[in-house]
């Protein structure tokens, strides 16, 4: 069945949506996690937010969540910063074995730089002209690297660069598999299911996590030890297992994805789009608390 044929399977799709406990991101991913993490936040944190955002934001943090992807030529130290790979064909992931850029240095991967930019924002207390970090810059930086890793594919192999390499074709275009975790399976749901209009399908995404979606609160426990509030090594775990059992499956090098694995893989991605909108919320309503701080380990 083609893409046309989607048309047909409306109520499938409905159906499919709403059946409980079942994306770096594209430009729209980025959008969809930190529009879904507004809706949480705190007043103090909104208030925070408001203040460290920049004029061309207009107010609105999701207006500039990819602006790291647009810099990240620019700012080249910042391009090993959006993932980190396990050994080929590993399903788990180490911090100590997997954190590092091509050339080996350690401690340049997106686990680190979620730690790295989290600690950053901690100094806004202090005041923000005290603080010796740019914390707009920590602050889009952030929300954008807790998007990547819960994108599945921003920790997958290191052969096939996070599937980058895996050359697919998408119905009936070429394309590689990153690309698709990245930006087609969210495109082509906003095209065939949501009336071309993104705001939509967040908004579904939305519905899913007040109600039938996370009856099993545990899958958007922001911390298995909720002691901290940013655990990104749990969140990288859960992303390489993500995608060997669902990115990397049935999609070898010149295969041609369609509707199967279309209709599979979509809750897997609106379920993580959830996860990566709540725990960022959490995560920036701890930052920016008034409550004074327990020493973390
Ligand atoms: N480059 C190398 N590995 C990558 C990954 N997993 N995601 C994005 N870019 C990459
Ligand atoms: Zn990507
Ligand atoms: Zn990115």
């Amino acid at each position: 069945m083609g893409l046309f044929g989607l048309w047909w399977n409306g109520s499938a799709v409905g159906f499919l949506l709403l059946v409980p406990g079942i994306l770096g991101w594209g430009k729209e991913g980025h959008y969809a996690v930190c529009k879904i993490a507004e809706g949480f936040l705190s007043e103090d944190a909104l208030a925070a937010v408001k203040e460290l955002l920049p004029e061309s934001a207009g107010g609105e943090l999701a207006a500039v969540c990819s602006w790291p992807d647009e810099i990240r030529f620019h700012y080249h130290w910042s391009s090993a910063l959006h993932y980190v790979d396990t050994p080929d064909f590993l399903c788990n992931y180490n911090y100590s074995r997997d954190c590092h850029d091509s050339a080996g240095h350690k401690g340049r991967c997106v686990t680190a730089a979620i730690y790295n930019y989290t600690m950053q924002l901690l100094t806004y207390q202090d005041s923000i002209s005290k603080s010796k970090y740019n914390l707009t810059e920590a602050l889009l930086f952030l929300s954008h690297f807790i998007g990547d890793v819960h994108q599945p594919l921003h920790v997958g192999f290191t052969g096939d660069l996070g599937g980058n390499t895996i050359i697919v074709r998408w119905y009936r275009r070429k394309t590689n598999l990153h690309h698709v975790w990245d930006n087609m399976i969210i495109e082509s749901a906003v095209k065939t299911m949501y009336s071309e209009d993104l705001g939509l399908m967040i908004e579904a995404i939305q519905r899913n996590i007040t109600d039938a979606w996370f009856n099993d609160m545990s899958s958007l426990q922001i911390c298995t030890n909720n002691r901290t509030t940013v655990c990104p090594n749990e969140y990288a775990s859960e992303s390489i297992r993500l995608a060997c059992k669902f990115a990397y499956r049935n999609a070898t090098p010149g295969s041609t994805l369609n509707d199967d694995y279309f209709l599979s893989r979509l809750p897997v991605v609106e379920k993580r789009l959830a996860q990566s909108g709540v725990r960022l919320a959490a995560t920036l309503n701890h930052i920016f608390s008034s409550e004074p701080k327990i020493a973390e380990a």
